[in-house]
């Protein structure tokens, strides 16, 4: 089924940036055949709603699965279509996937092939750390540069620079990264920025190379701990995760294991948005509220009244929110990058002007355009927006470009007048599972259109 919207003036508009579901790049007509989102906006959000597990941590758990042969069990893992992709990875390598309820199960038994193919790198930024764990248990491995969301310039030459101090040769080739080493030997890595996947590679890596490794300045995201909790229930000996001095003793082998992934917080953070900006009154459960102090503060700050339970937020928002204090998105436990699109949106509905500055990812406004469609007021320079905040905003047909860039749309559909059209709605599956089901049922008006 498809649904095409009679929005006056509509018809003609090209998206620059428009994906079917293998992410290639589409006409804008042809978008119109294709998923949408449709929200009826204007009702305040009320109820309780459950957080999945975290995006960012089951990727690399999954990809840490190829170090030990055997069954593992990852449980509380999401079903989103970056875990399709990784499940395909993980087939790719040799190994087999199962889902049971909500648990994936892995079976790594057998020989780890070394070679990821493009097709499957190009679809997900997250695959850059099989090479680390590729690497550690193999001996060598092949890639090419991986994709993902579209955020800007994404190297990864502080992962390389760690690989080789381990004792990786790299290669470089028509697109493609080789390494080689047969045994990694564990030494200091002084990250020079505390990068996520710089410090999961390097992680991975040093599980199993001979000796000690000591990664300073390492990010200290609640992911990296989750991380580092797995590798040791699989035998390995990490500590100092979730500070910024990781030691790492390797060891010869690693054995398999069950383990409950954490929770999700950009997730949490999206519907305590969404609860936000729609003057609503919402109970986060399942969740860890420490994981998302940064984000509570700022809501806090906008005048929501807030109320935090062991794994619970409760949040109450005021008849109209005001624009908080400057925010910059920073490494954990500053303000996250992933959340900034999120806060962007909500700003749009603040009483007086907002500020965001955006450090890590310099193209994190796409929404910006779009969000602009909906009558927000935002201006744009360099890395810093300015949100004037509006009275309401209105609904129109918009395009998501990437994931949270797509939530942050959804949050302004379900605040917004009217009816909202959202396009590429795939992006949301990246990293949010039943999402239109989670807000019907805080009483959203949202249906998906096939
Ligand atoms: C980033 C976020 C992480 C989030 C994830 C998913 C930060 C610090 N990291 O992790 O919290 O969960 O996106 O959206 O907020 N960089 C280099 N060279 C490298 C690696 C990184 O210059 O080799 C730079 C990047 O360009 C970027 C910054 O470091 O400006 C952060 O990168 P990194 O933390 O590695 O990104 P992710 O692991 O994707």
């Amino acid at each position: 089924m498809f649904f095409l919207p009679a929005i006056a003036g509509e018809r003609n508009r090209i998206s620059k940036n428009a994906y079917n579901d293998n992410g290639e790049t589409v006409h804008y007509q042809e978008v119109r055949r294709l998923e949408q989102i449709v929200i009826n906006g204007g009702t305040p959000l009320q109820g309780s709603v459950r957080i999945h597990g975290a995006k960012n941590a089951v990727l690399p758990i999954l990809a840490a699965t190829v170090l030990a042969d055997g069954v593992h069990t990852v449980k509380n893992c999401p079903r989103l279509s970056d875990v399709s992709i990784t499940e395909e990875i993980l087939k790719s390598l040799g190994a087999k996937t199962v889902r049971r309820e909500d648990a994936l199960v892995v079976d790594a038994t057998g020989e780890t092939g070394s070679f990821i193919p493009e097709k499957l790198m190009r679809k997900l930024r997250s695959s850059v750390v099989f090479m680390g764990a590729v690497l550690a248990k193999t001996g060598r491995v092949k890639i090419s540069a991986p994709g993902g969301c579209e955020l800007g310039p994404r190297p990864i030459d502080l992962h390389l620079k760690a690989l080789s101090l381990l004792g990786a040769e790299i290669y470089e080739e028509h697109g493609y990264l080789e390494l080689y080493a047969k045994r990694l030997t564990g030494c200091h890595i002084h990250l020079d920025f505390p990068s996520v996947g710089a410090t999961e590679n390097v992680m991975l890596a040093g599980v199993l190379a001979e000796g000690e490794t000591v990664i300073t300045n390492a990010a200290r995201e609640p992911e990296i701990c989750d991380l580092a909790n797995f590798l040791n229930a699989c035998g390995a000996r990490v500590s100092g995760a979730g500070t910024s001095s990781i030691r790492i003793e390797g060891v010869r082998t690693l054995h398999p294991a069950s383990y409950t992934v954490m929770p999700d917080r950009i997730a949490a953070t999206t519907y305590l948005c969404a609860a936000a900006a729609t003057g609503g009154e919402v109970t986060v459960t399942h969740m860890e509220p420490e994981h998302i102090s940064a984000v509570l503060s700022v809501l806090s700050d906008c005048g929501c009244d807030i109320t935090c339970g062991k794994n619970t937020v409760h949040l109450k928002a005021p008849e109209k929110l005001s624009a908080c204090g400057a925010i910059r998105t920073m490494p954990y436990p500053g303000f996250p990058t992933d959340a900034q699109s999120l806060m962007l949106a909500t700003l749009c509905v603040a009483r007086g002007t907002g500020l965001i500055t955006e450090t890590i990812f310099e193209s994190r406004f796409k929404p910006v355009p779009e969000l602009s469609r909906m009558g927000a007021k935002i201006s744009v320079s360099d890395r810093v927006a300015v949100i004037r905040g509006v009275d309401a905003l209105w609904g129109a047909e918009v395009c998501a470009e990437d994931l949270r860039g797509g939530a942050a749309l959804v949050i302004a559909g379900l605040c917004a007048r009217g009816k909202t059209v959202i396009h590429n709605p795939c992006f949301l599956d990246r990293g949010y599972e039943a999402l239109e089901e989670n807000l019907a049922a805080l009483g959203a008006d949202i249906k998906r259109y096939r």
